[in-house]
């Protein structure tokens, strides 16, 4: 590179426009001409090209990581090497004007690794926390695959995220059908050439005491949480393990650790889900892949709110004596845990630098249930 006589800036930022819409290399993802800065800070290169070729201050971003395929460089004519400087000093001088929250520069710091050009796979991600946890990776840069029971509802989802400026796609998957979980995971894997994460996170509640529990809606629940949990992950696992790298966090609940009245089938089946993420620690270690689950308490989804009305019923209080005297009595500040603080804990452990967490689980849920 040294040596190399660099584009004038004005004529890359004449040419940058010529960019086309779509991506060659990811045609059903359009690229927003805004997000292209980011792109290219992205764009993945290698130390040793650019020792030399640029000493300013984007030099540590752009060491990281890649997603901008070279054919989408803005210049018309790609010349070997020049178009990276020339491009540099291009995003030197935007870097001030990128304001969009799906324009970030990549996070990696000495806790978390960056997610740029990660590909993560999150069940349940139409809705609810998964559809945060998507919107979440997605802003930090990975590849996001929403794998949802109707492929309307994931590829709707996926494209709220394209339409912010991120990428990802929809995949139906009803994951506790095996058949359906191994092509919808491998037809990710095709699409996106890695799975490095998984969310294990499609979840339903059905509320009953014990003695009326309806055998068929008991293993309902078991089948959604449990065979999900196992099918996905034995799924990815095997893409990880090619890789020797990966992270897989289950959503969990209060419930793993904690039992109420009228949740036999769900408390039984939120306490299973840490006993398989320990044995994924234990059995991935050695391939380099980490298990965590996170462990919610209330959070105010489509799931909860169809909870209130019947838990009422059963409870023969009111709506409001639900929420307050039920869900929040014993979290210290009466509040439901956010979507915005279940996704934060799922991108703190799949991007944790330690393996030293591996197997832990994290109860995220307004002091309800401290350990
Ligand atoms: N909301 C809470 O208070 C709370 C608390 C602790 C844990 N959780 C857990 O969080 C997870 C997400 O729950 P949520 O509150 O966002 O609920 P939600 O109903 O908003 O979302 C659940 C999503 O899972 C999908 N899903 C259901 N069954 C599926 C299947 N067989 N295959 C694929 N997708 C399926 C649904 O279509 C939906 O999009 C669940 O595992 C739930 O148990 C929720």
């Amino acid at each position: 590179m040294t040596g190399v006589n660099p584009m004038d800036v004005t004529a890359v930022t004449a040419n940058s426009f010529a960019m086309p819409f779509v991506s060659p290399s990811y045609p059903r993802d359009p690229y927003r001409f805004a997000s292209r800065e980011h792109l290219i800070v992205t764009y993945r290169t290698d130390p040793v090209t650019l020792r030399g070729a640029w000493t300013g201050p984007a030099a540590l971003e752009l060491r990281l990581h890649a997603s901008a395929p070279l054919t989408d460089l803005p210049v018309l004519e790609v010349i070997s090497g020049v178009h990276l400087i020339a491009d540099l000093k291009l995003v030197l001088a935007k870097l001030s004007t990128i304001t969009s929250p799906f324009e970030p520069l990549p996070t990696e710091s000495f806790i978390m690794n960056s997610f740029q050009d990660k590909v993560a796979l999150i069940t349940g991600a139409a809705s609810g926390i998964g559809k945060e946890i998507a919107h979440a990776f997605a802003r930090e840069g990975a590849k996001v695959a929403i794998a949802e029971m109707r492929k309307e509802a994931a590829e709707a989802a996926a494209a709220d995220i394209i339409a912010a400026g991120g990428i990802a796609m929809g995949v139906a998957m009803d994951v506790s059908d095996e058949a359906a979980v191994n092509a919808g995971v491998d037809s990710v894997h095709s699409a996106y050439g890695r799975i490095d994460i998984l969310v294990s996170n499609a979840g339903i509640q059905i509320v009953h005491p014990i003695e009326s529990f309806p055998f068929a809606e008991w293993k309902k629940m078991l089948a959604v949480h449990l065979d999900g949990a196992f099918l996905t992950t034995k799924a990815c696992l095997k893409h990880m393990y090619a890789t020797n790298s990966g992270s897989v966090v289950y959503i969990g609940s209060v419930h793993s650790k904690e039992a109420s009245p009228l949740k036999a089938a769900y408390v039984t089946a939120k306490h299973g889900i840490l006993g398989l993420s320990r044995v994924v620690a234990k059995e991935g270690a050695k391939h380099n892949v980490r298990s965590n689950v996170v462990c919610p308490g209330f959070v105010r989804t489509p799931l909860v709110d169809k909870q209130i009305p019947e838990q009422a019923k059963e409870l023969g209080i009111s709506e409001a004596d639900v929420v307050k005297n039920v869900m929040l009595k014993e979290t210290v500040d009466g509040e439901f845990t956010t979507v915005e603080d279940v996704a934060a804990a799922v991108l703190y452990f799949a991007g944790a630098k330690t393996k030293a967490l591996t197997g832990q689980s994290l109860v995220v849920s307004h002091g309800w249930f401290m350990e």
